[in-house]
């Protein structure tokens, strides 16, 4: 994969010092930048350059200026995965290692369950990954969501049922057996509300799965939880980092 670089819109001297780089910007948002060189991978003198700046590696060969407002860092991640979206994703992981980790945590919430996996919702979707997985041959209705543009559509054209996000933010009881993140709550992208509403639309005894990769980000997801919620906390040591598994045994209280 190339390498790419999210920075604050603006900033002159680090837009100078990433030409020097052999870097050129691709695309922004309001406040951010996204860079791109055009070889694969990095020298070590952008990677020098890079920790000097205390930029993060936050996947591959990507890295993001260090953020520490949750709103901004939608906004960055978004971009970042905007310009990797469909294609140049899919390409750029190893498959095999996405597609196990789905399965695990697929494997880990059944094993908490006494219910059927009726309506699952894969949150964080990409470009479509778990089409790869056999659990989706094993889900009677599979929704999926992102909040790249480019990735709803490409998942939407490989036959899934994808919510677009008028749709996640009015979700109403749409009561979902299981909610999947795979590789997604690391980037602690997702706005608190959205992820409580996440929440709500659960089902009494459904599941919230998801991966914490290099255990990052954990903190931060439990924090966001909101009290009201009842929720069991099952945490498990993997290889994709810890997973965590939420199992909503009691009703909400405004509900
Ligand atoms: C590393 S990819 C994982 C994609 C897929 N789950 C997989 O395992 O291949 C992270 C995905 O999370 C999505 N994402 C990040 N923040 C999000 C948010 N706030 N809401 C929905 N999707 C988000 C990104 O757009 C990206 O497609």
């Amino acid at each position: 994969m190339r390498t790419f670089v999210v920075i604050h819109r603006g900033r002159l001297d680090l837009e100078k010092d990433l030409a020097l780089l052999g870097f050129r910007e691709l695309r922004c948002s309001d406040n951010f930048s996204v860079w791109g060189n055009e070889r694969e991978g990095y020298s070590h003198k952008t990677a020098n350059y890079f920790r000097e700046k205390s930029y993060l590696r936050v996947f591959e060969s990507c890295f993001v200026v260090k953020l520490e407002e949750s709103e901004f860092r939608t906004e960055a991640i978004q971009l970042l995965f905007t310009e990797l979206a469909g294609e140049t994703y899919s390409t750029g992981i190893d498959l095999h290692r996405n597609v196990q980790c789905y399965e695990t945590l697929y494997e880990g919430a059944r094993k908490l369950s006494t219910q059927d996996f009726v309506k699952v919702l894969d949150f964080g979707c990409g470009p479509g990954t778990v089409l790869a997985s056999k659990i989706h041959h094993q889900i009677e209705e599979l929704v999926a969501y992102d909040i790249v543009q480019e990735n709803r559509e490409h998942s939407s054209l490989l036959g899934m049922n994808v919510l677009q996000p008028t749709e996640i933010e009015n979700l109403n009881d749409y009561l979902f057996d299981l909610i999947i993140c795979s590789y997604v709550l690391h980037y602690q992208s997702i706005e608190p509300k959205i992820l409580n509403k996440l929440i709500d639309n659960l089902k009494l005894g459904g599941i919230f799965a998801a991966n914490f990769h290099k255990s990052v980000g954990l903190e931060w997801f439990l924090n966001c939880l909101e009290s009201r919620h009842k929720l069991k906390l099952v945490k498990r040591p993997s290889s994709f980092g810890e997973l965590v598994f939420l199992v909503k045994d009691g009703s909400d209280e405004k509900k």
